[in-house]
C-alpha cells in the first residue's frame, strides 16, 4: 500500500462518522469535536441544510466549468449576496483557503502594480508559495525561504510599526482579524482601523483573511465588521461550505474590475457540489442565527474559561472571540491535548503554547463548560 507523505502527525484515533458536534471512532467511541478539522465543521458535521442541498445536487450534475452558465452557481451567488456586506460586489470561488489568499495577493499586485506586502508576525495564510510568503512562522517558511516574497513584518496591534511599514510601494496589508493558527490573537479595532486608513492614504489594498474567522465564528458574520472598516478584499473558506472543500474571495468593485479575462482561473472553481454546499450553508447560517449563537455561547464560554483557568499557574492568558477560544500555557500543549483526547474531547494547538477550541455553533453551553473543566483538570494532571 502506498503511504501518505508524513506532513501531519496522525493521532491514533480512526474517525469514521460525524454528526453535529460529535464524531465517532471505529470502536464506536464518541468524541466532542472542538477541533472540527481545523475549524471546517463550524456548522456541525453533516449539517442538515447542507446535506439536503448537496444530496439534491448529486442527482443533477457535479461538473460545470466557468465557461458555461449554471443554475446552482447563480443560487450560490444569490445566497452570498445575503450574507456579504454591500461593499463587496464580486466574488470568485476557489477550493481552499490558500488558493483564496493567492488570488487576493494577485488582486493587490494587479490593482496597484506594486509588489511589497505588509503582513503580521504570527500570521498564517496557507502553504502555497504566495500564501506562505505572507505567513510568518519560521517552521512553515524556512525550508522554502529562497523562493518566497519578503513582506514587511509588523507585530499584531503595533500601530506605530504598521505606520512605518506602509508607504507608496506597498500593494497590500494582509491580516486576520483574529490570528488563528498563530495563537488566537484578536486584533484591536484601532489597529484594523489604522490599517484601513494607512492603506487608503498610500493607495494600497487592505486584505482581510477571514478563512478562519469568517461566517459567524467570532459572533459577527465577518470578524472585520466589529472594527467598522470596509476592506478591499476578503478571503473566506473553512466554514462557508459546511464541511465541503470550497473557499472564495470577495472584492470591492474597482479591485475586481482591474482583472482582465484569463488572468486567473481554476478548473474546479464554482463546482456545482461546492456551490450547493454554499447555498445550504447560507440557509443554515440564516435559519439558525449562527453568528448570534456563536456570540452568546462563545461569550459565556470565554467568561467561564477566564474564571476557571485564568488564575492557574500554568496559564498565561485566556483569550478569544465568539467560538474561537485560546488558552495560552507556559508550556507546549501536547500533553494537555492528549489528556483531552483521552477524555473524549478533540481540541487543537495554536502557535507554540496555545490550546485552541474551535467548537461548532451547535454545541451547548454545558458542553463548553464541561470542556473548560476538562481542560482545567488536564492542565492540573500534566503540570501539577
Ligand atoms: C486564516 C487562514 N488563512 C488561510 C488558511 C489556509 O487554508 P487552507 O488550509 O484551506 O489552504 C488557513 C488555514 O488554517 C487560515 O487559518
Amino acid at each position: 500500500m502506498v503511504e501518505l507523505v508524513r506532513f501531519y502527525k496522525t493521532l491514533p484515533v480512526k474517525i469514521v462518522r460525524g454528526y453535529a458536534q460529535y464524531v465517532w471512532d471505529d470502536t464506536g467511541r464518541r468524541y466532542l469535536d472542538y477541533h472540527t478539522g481545523y475549524g471546517v465543521a463550524f456548522l456541525g458535521h453533516r449539517n442538515p441544510f447542507v446535506v439536503r442541498r448537496v444530496r439534491e445536487q448529486l442527482e443533477r450534475i457535479w461538473t460545470v466549468s466557468l465557461s458555461f452558465e449554471n443554475d446552482v452557481r447563480e443560487e450560490a451567488l444569490k445566497a452570498l449576496s445575503r450574507v456579504l456586506p454591500g461593499y463587496f460586489t464580486h466574488v470568485f470561488f476557489q477550493n481552499s483557503g490558500a488558493e483564496a489568499v493567492e488570488l487576493a495577493l494577485k488582486a493587490a499586485v494587479r490593482y496597484t502594480g506594486r509588489s511589497v506586502f505588509v503582513a503580521l508576525i504570527h500570521s498564517f495564510h496557507g502553504r502555497t508559495l504566495g500564501a506562505l510568503s505572507v505567513t510568518h512562522g519560521p517552521k512553515y517558511r524556512k525550508p522554502f525561504e529562497q523562493v518566497l516574497l519578503k513582506p514587511r513584518w509588523v507585530k499584531p496591534n503595533d500601530i506605530d510599526g504598521l505606520m512605518k511599514a506602509v508607504d507608496d510601494s506597498v500593494a497590500a496589508v494582509i491580516l486576520e482579524p483574529v490570528l488563528g493558527e498563530g495563537g488566537v490573537i484578536p486584533l484591536d479595532r484601532e489597529f484594523i482601523r489604522a490599517a484601513r486608513e494607512a492603506t487608503r492614504e498610500h493607495g494600497a489594498l487592505l486584505i482581510v483573511d477571514e478563512v478562519q474567522t469568517g461566517f459567524g465564528r467570532t459572533g459577527l458574520p465577518w470578524a472585520h465588521m466589529e472594527a467598522g472598516v470596509e476592506p478591499d478584499v476578503m478571503t473566506a473558506g473553512k466554514a462557508v461550505g459546511g464541511g465541503f472543500p470550497v473557499s472564495f474571495v470577495a472584492f470591492r468593485r474597482e479591485v475586481a474590475e482591474a482583472f482582465e479575462a484569463g488572468e486567473h482561473g481554476s478548473t474546479y472553481a464554482g463546482n456545482p457540489l461546492a456551490c450547493a454546499a454554499i447555498v445550504g450553508a447560507v440557509e443554515a447560517f440564516e435559519a439558525e442565527r449562527v453568528a448570534e449563537q456563536a456570540a452568546r455561547k462563545g461569550g459565556e464560554a470565554l467568561e467561564y474559561a477566564r474564571e476557571r483557568l485564568g488564575g492557574l499557574r500554568a496559564v498565561r492568558e485566556v483569550r478569544g472571540k465568539g467560538l474561537m477560544i485560546g488558552v495560552e500555557l507556559r508550556f507546549p500543549p501536547g500533553k494537555v491535548l492528549e489528556c483531552l483526547l483521552k477524555r473524549g474531547i478533540l481540541a487543537l494547538r495554536a502557535g507554540a503554547t496555545v490550546v485552541r477550541f474551535l467548537p461548532p455553533y451547535v454545541t451547548s453551553v454545558d458542553e463548553l463548560h464541561g470542556a473548560v473543566d476538562a481542560l482545567r483538570e488536564c492542565i492540573a494532571s500534566v503540570y501539577g
